[in-house]
């Protein structure tokens, strides 16, 4: 057992990581590797929540494995992996759905606002959807996860079950709690949210007033790690700023924040050190200036991931030994709830 507290993160891999994911998440992950026990994976299960291309997806899993692994997400210092080859996800996740209740599951806003595009015909996993999120978290005895705002509901809810289900399945003994044997502890670490400092916010080129996603109206609206040169050119040249014309030093609208906060994570500088560079500066400068800094260190990242991508074998092995890995750690956890709960030995 590693005494480093884990961390854990995950991915959709239902389209290509933008640099909203890469500067809000993946890139804070990095450094985290050195002080902390890391689990990333591509959630493939929770993809399919809404009808997916088979081919799309399959490549999706592959392009986000690699693209954490071109960000520095090492296999050797992480747990990395793709959740549909753990099983024991979707097993955890079935014993979640027979502690929650419908009330719960209803209050959650990512259900409300998702489930109104199909109208009657509901799909049931996106009801269920925060359970398996659950089931990810607590499989791995995780103590801290890096979530956006938009997450912190779900997180909420893990907390709450896991609570429940310490309750409800008490340790064996409670007074020996520093012993090492799992049937002493409480079933599962109850997990805390972990805000990041930097990039927590990167909004959409086009309304940015909302945060960048890959369902952005407008296309031009979100740049993918995996665009061309030409196209983060373009995408960052035709950036909404605001009617004015140079920068303030006093307020800045929030398209030209915006801007000023890509640059400033993506050379790792402080906001207002950027922020003084364009001070009287027409928008034309910030606009060009941030182009040529992302078309700069995202390169890097692009060529790295389509090499990565390239040896397919490679590749699969990694996902072999992050699958073994993981299988391991989460058949131990899965083992012990399921003797809690009653079920007998297999
Ligand atoms: N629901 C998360 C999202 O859409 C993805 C996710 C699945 C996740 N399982 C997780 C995030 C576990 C953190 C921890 O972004």
């Amino acid at each position: 057992m590693t005494l480093k507290k884990t961390v854990l993160s995950a991915v959709q891999p239902s389209n290509q990581i933008h640099i909203g994911n890469y500067l809000g998440a993946i890139k804070n992950w990095v450094p985290y590797q050195e002080h902390y026990d890391c689990v990333f994976f591509a959630v493939d299960l929770h993809s399919i929540t809404v009808r997916q291309d088979p081919e799309a997806l399959r490549e999706n899993t592959y392009h986000a494995i690699a693209t954490y692994m071109a960000c520095g997400i090492d296999p050797k210092k992480a747990l990395l992996f793709v959740q549909s080859h753990v099983p024991e996800h979707a097993e955890l996740a079935w014993i979640l759905t027979c502690h929650a209740n419908m009330g719960e599951l209803s209050r959650m806003t990512q259900f409300k606002d998702k489930s109104q595009k199909h109208g009657t015909q509901i799909p049931i996993g996106l009801f269920t959807y925060p359970l398996l999120m659950a089931a990810d978290i607590l499989l791995y005895q995780t103590h801290l996860v890096p979530v956006g705002e938009d997450q912190k509901q779900h997180l909420e809810l893990t907390r709450d079950l896991a609570e429940r289900m310490n309750n409800a399945y008490p340790s064996k003994d409670a007074s020996n709690d520093n012993s090492k044997d799992d049937s002493s502890r409480p079933l599962f670490v109850v997990p805390e949210p972990m805000i990041s400092k930097a990039g927590g916010r990167i909004m959409s080129l086009q309304d940015p007033e909302s945060k960048m996603s890959k369902s952005d109206p407008n296309p031009a609206g979100c740049v993918f790690l995996n665009d061309s040169d030409k196209e983060i050119e373009k995408k960052f040249k035709r950036a909404v700023t605001d009617s004015g014309t140079e920068v303030s030093a006093e307020t800045q609208a929030p398209g030209v924040r915006n801007l000023l906060e890509i640059q400033a994570c993506l050379l790792e500088e402080p906001y207002d050190a950027v922020l003084g560079r364009y001070v009287g500066k027409g928008y034309g400068y910030l606009k060009v200036d941030t182009a040529n800094v992302a078309v700069e260190k995202l390169k890097p990242i692009r060529e790295k991931t389509a090499e990565i991508l390239k040896d397919r074998a490679q590749l699969e092995q990694i996902l072999a030994e992050g699958r073994e890995a993981a299988r391991a750690r989460a058949e131990k956890l899965l083992n012990e709830v399921y003797k809690r709960i009653g079920f007998v030995r297999r």
